[in-house]
């Protein structure tokens, strides 16, 4: 029998710099008397995070989902685009705001991203556009999307919310595709409490995402156009930046984490996780496991069950897919018929807890259960 842990353990924790640090920026804040409006912490930020990334321009926003909602009106996005069931809401909900139908393509079996044989088979004349997810943080077939996009006069817009730092051939992933976008809400890698950026690839269209962010004001009396206000504020800013100097210890301690628990899970029958990939730098933002029920000798429920009696919370990401909610279920496209993989690795998936400060303890505890 094993104890039940005193402390509830979750999917995740937040990353927090130094207190006494964040003090000292604050009080900086206060000196400055600008909270927001592109202050001068947003500023500097929006510059090293570039930098960190290995990408051109960046925009900063709010929250990841106003992101997503902008990069759409930045491309002028309508009709349909083809999407992935299999990912958090956010991703098909930016496009119901914005008016277009959601397409559902299938995702690969290995990668759990949309496959982009799927996608090509779903394009009509209305489609504008693919909006894939590179899921837990592992790059999309970004050759074949390309192609596709290219061959049938498409545009890309990658939501990246579990792809920061990730890089392919030492390349940023967040440099393919037309734009992308991040997350920095409090469950991701890096996180600014809340937070988002577009990354994009010229001067340009990072103006007109600056002024779509900021109601669409180019000067004191210019407006281009009905944009949002999805700016992120200086406090904001300057935990970002904080938050920088310790990112990459954080991923040093989260592979540390995702490799014990693959070094233990290897030898249990039933139980698949994935691997990391040739030439990708990972960022360890999630640990999916998948469990097939006959071979484990549990469901997938009873292990996310039994997990829960002991104190640890994983989650079924992504457990309904957005397909199956009532907005999205009378589509076409989201009948299970057409997304049978996405429907079966729904049923498998539980996410461990992964974050930088998860004792191996802990670990062990949850391998004890996995083991059971
Ligand atoms: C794949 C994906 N897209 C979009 C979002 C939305 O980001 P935010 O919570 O910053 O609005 C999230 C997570 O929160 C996500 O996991």
């Amino acid at each position: 029998m094993i104890n039940k842990l005193k402390m509830p353990v979750f999917v995740t924790q937040p990353a927090l710099p130094p207190l006494e640090d964040f003090t000292e920026l604050l009080r900086e804040v206060w000196q400055n008397k600008i909270l927001t409006n592109n202050g001068p912490f947003h500023q500097r930020f929006e510059k090293e995070l570039a930098g960190y990334l290995g990408v051109k321009h960046i925009s900063l926003f709010s929250n990841g989902t106003m992101a997503l909602m902008t990069a759409l009106q930045a491309l002028k996005i309508t009709g349909e685009v083809i999407t992935t069931p299999f990912s958090f809401v956010a991703t098909t909900h930016s496009l119901w705001w914005n008016n277009i139908k959601p397409v559902f393509a299938d995702i690969d079996p290995v990668t759990l991203n949309l496959d982009p044989w799927k996608v090509e088979a779903a394009i009509t004349p209305q489609t504008t556009a693919i909006m894939p997810v590179h899921v837990y943080g592992n790059p999309c077939n970004l050759d074949e999307l390309k192609k596709i996009a290219d061959t049938y006069g498409l545009k890309i817009i990658y939501d990246a919310a579990h792809a920061f730092g990730v890089k392919v051939n030492g390349d940023s992933v967040l440099n393919f595709g037309d734009l992308s976008i991040l997350s920095f809400h409090a469950t991701k890698v890096f996180n600014t409490i809340e937070g988002g950026a577009i990354i994009c690839h010229d001067e340009k269209t990072k103006k007109r995402i600056d002024y779509l962010k900021n109601f669409g004001f180019v000067d004191e009396t210019t407006v281009i156009e009905p944009g949002i206000n999805a700016k992120m504020n200086e406090v904001q800013a300057a935990f970002g930046l904080l938050q920088l100097k310790y990112i990459d210890e954080n991923i040093i301690k989260r592979k540390a984490v995702a490799n014990l628990y693959r070094k233990h899970l290897s030898n249990i029958k039933g139980i698949r996780f994935l691997n990391d990939i040739e030439h990708v730098t990972h960022t360890y933002s999630y640990f999916p496991i998948l469990i097939d029920e006959k071979e484990y000798g549990k469901t997938r429920d009873e292990l996310y069950e039994e997990l829960k009696r002991n104190n640890i919370f994983g989650r079924r990401y992504f457990y309904p897919l957005i397909s199956q909610f009532p907005s999205y279920r009378g589509l076409s496209s989201a009948t299970p018929k057409n997304l049978p993989v996405a429907e079966q690795v729904a049923k498998k998936v539980i996410c461990l807890p992964i974050y930088p400060e998860l004792s191996v303890d802990v670990i062990e505890r949850i391998i004890k259960i996995l083991r059971k």
